[in-house]
């Protein structure tokens, strides 16, 4: 499949990119990983297939994540320096605290970033694949968290939201707008 052509938005210090997260430069980027941080499809999946096997060693010594919480490893063979590995929730119909987990999800993934001089990171579309959270939901999770953060962290000078599909692109783009970040 031809590489997704990277197409931006960008806004105050959050830019929407199209395409593959483990080809991102930021300093660090976001895993959308599972609490056993075992590995799996999706975004997990092409960090590690990206970063190679240190990535795994690191997650094999951490143990575990809970959801809404956040850890760091190193990138492997990535270009980024860190991946930061969080758990967003399962989505079982929006009366199991969903909301709070996707947005401590983002806070915590911020926090642990802040914490380590970490300037620039990406984030993927946390909770949205196998974990099925509706998108539009989610990307109003996400960019409100983010951009809430970033309001009283001048720290952080770069957050990249990186979209898989033409259709996730669209719908963050339209979130961006409506929430007045763009
Ligand atoms: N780059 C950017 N985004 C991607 C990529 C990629 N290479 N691959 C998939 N995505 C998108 C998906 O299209 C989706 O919008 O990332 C979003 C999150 O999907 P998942 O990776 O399935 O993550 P999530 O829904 O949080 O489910 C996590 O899936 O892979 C397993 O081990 C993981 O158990 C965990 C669960």
């Amino acid at each position: 499949m031809p590489d997704k052509i990277e197409s931006e938005v960008k806004s105050s210090k959050i830019i929407l990119a199209q395409g593959d997260i483990t080809k991102q430069t930021t300093e660090a980027i976001v895993n959308a990983a599972n609490s056993l941080l075992r590995g799996g499809g999706g975004v997990d999946g092409a960090i590690h297939r990206a970063g190679g096997p240190k990535i795994m060693e690191e997650c094999r010594k951490i143990g575990g994540c809970p959801a809404g919480e956040a850890v760091i490893t190193t990138g492997g063979n990535l270009k980024a320096k860190y991946v930061i590995h969080t758990v967003g929730p399962i989505w079982k119909g929006g009366n199991a605290r969903e909301e709070e987990t996707l947005t401590r999800a983002y806070q915590n993934s911020l926090a642990l970033a802040s914490r380590k001089g970490i300037r620039t990171l990406s984030f993927p579309s946390i909770s949205t694949g196998a974990y099925g959270y509706p998108l539009q939901e989610a990307s109003k999770v996400a960019l409100n968290t983010i951009g809430n953060y970033l309001k009283g962290h001048p720290e952080i000078e770069k957050v990249v939201v990186v979209l898989f599909s033409d259709q996730d692109f669209h719908i963050y783009q339209e979130t961006l707008k409506e929430i007045g970040l763009r």
